[in-house]
């Protein structure tokens, strides 16, 4: 066998006539992504579920923050309604986030990566009154919603089932939940 250079390598061809492997794939010896979605939806759809993921985590540590400091006759419900919506949203992030690591680009995981990308705010320094809580946390998964479905035509559209599925199963559970939520508020 002849010692082949790589230009020589990379002009070959399998023998049958199908062209031989390129060394495009490779690069600093990972491999390239070629999942049948283009490389600019990939990006945009990452950048997209940044969002959601730092929306769902800012929501996250607002609800455990609310399960912590909610006062008032309403105490145990909150305290425990706070409590299946805080172990519920700490499960999404996972999901969501190893997500964008399938389409090929970094999960943000900072706060200050999560301040710059949520539409949520941060809680408030001061804990609130029980009802405004309640109030806060609507405003929050209706906030998850909209940015979850901002996302759904682009995942739709470059035939990303997955995302699609995931942000699917996420407006679900935002919009029961600012349902149970807003119920609390009526008279
Ligand atoms: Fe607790």
């Amino acid at each position: 066998m002849a010692k082949s250079s790589a230009k020589s390598a990379a002009k070959s061809t399998v023998k049958g006539g199908a062209p031989a492997p390129t060394k495009a794939a490779s690069v600093g010896g990972s491999m390239g992504i070629n999942i049948g979605i283009h490389e600019r939806d990939r990006a945009a759809i990452a950048a997209g579920l940044s969002r959601v993921l730092a929306d769902t985590y800012t929501l996250y540590l607002t609800t455990h923050n609310f399960h912590w400091n909610v006062t008032g006759p309403m105490f145990n419900t909150l305290h425990t309604m706070f409590m299946t919506q805080y172990t519920e949203l700490w499960m999404a992030v996972d999901p969501i986030a190893e997500r964008i690591r399938s389409l090929g680009h970094p999960a943000p995981g900072s706060y200050a990566q999560f301040g710059r990308l949520a539409s949520v705010a941060d809680a408030p320094a001061v804990p609130p009154k029980a009802l405004e809580m309640v109030r806060i946390l609507v405003q929050g998964h209706e906030a998850v919603a909209r940015t979850a479905r901002s996302l759904f035509p682009l995942a739709d559209k470059a035939g990303d089932e997955p995302t699609a599925d995931l942000l699917t199963q996420r407006l679900t559970v935002h919009e029961q939940a600012a349902w149970m939520l807003r119920s609390l508020l009526e008279a």
